[in-house]
């Protein structure tokens, strides 16, 4: 059997008690044996500012060296305002520049979005796949993955219910062809 791929997993959330990030670690607990998945850390990262191109900070350097090793990303995130949190923006330029360096390019991608409301974060996963088009991460477009009422799909042990757990493994099947295709 072949390496399992390494795969960072990006939540775009930075709250202590996020369901987004309770959703990537039981997509990590669930991972198939081909597919080596752990989160990369995106909350310590400066605000990105382009004078940093020329003398990067050292979390800057860590994070686009992990970028580097993986051979994907999944993104599980909230959705503000409509759009995925500032926080997984800056991440997503940091790891593009400096320019024709960009850390992202030509990897098997795929976006999970969670919300409390109905909509399950929709905006957010939208405009982030639009991103990624720029950044050259092939995203897989299905299957699609909202978490409508994200609130509901866990435990008071922070442990997915089985209709999380359903829609999860959906998408962890899904994904795990889209690597074999992208990377084969
Ligand atoms: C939100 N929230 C939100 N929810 C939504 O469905 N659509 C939206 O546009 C927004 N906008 C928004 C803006 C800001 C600044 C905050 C702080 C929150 C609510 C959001 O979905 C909710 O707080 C989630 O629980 C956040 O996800 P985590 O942290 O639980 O993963």
């Amino acid at each position: 059997m072949s390496e399992p791929t390494p795969i960072a997993v990006i939540v775009g959330s930075l709250r202590q008690a996020s369901f987004n990030r309770l959703a990537a670690q039981a997509l990590i607990d669930l991972s198939p044996a081909s597919l080596n998945m752990a989160m990369v850390e995106i909350g310590n990262l400066p605000l990105y500012n382009q004078d940093f191109d020329d003398d990067s900070p050292a979390s800057y350097q860590l994070f686009r060296a992990q970028l580097r090793a993986a051979g994907g990303y999944v993104f599980v995130t909230p959705e503000h305002n409509r759009s995925m949190p500032a926080a997984l923006k800056n991440a997503l330029d940091i790891g593009s520049r400096p320019a024709r360096e960009n850390a992202w390019a030509g990897k098997p991608g795929a976006v999970i979005s969670g919300s409390p409301s109905l909509m399950g974060g929709f905006g957010a996963s939208h405009h982030l796949r639009q991103v990624l088009v720029n950044l050259d991460v092939a995203c897989m477009p299905q299957p699609e993955t909202y978490l409508s009422r994200v609130q509901e799909l866990f435990d008071e042990h922070g442990q997915p219910t089985e209709r999380c757990r359903d829609y999860l493994q959906r998408f962890l099947n899904g994904y795990a062809q889209w690597v074999k295709r992208i990377s084969p």
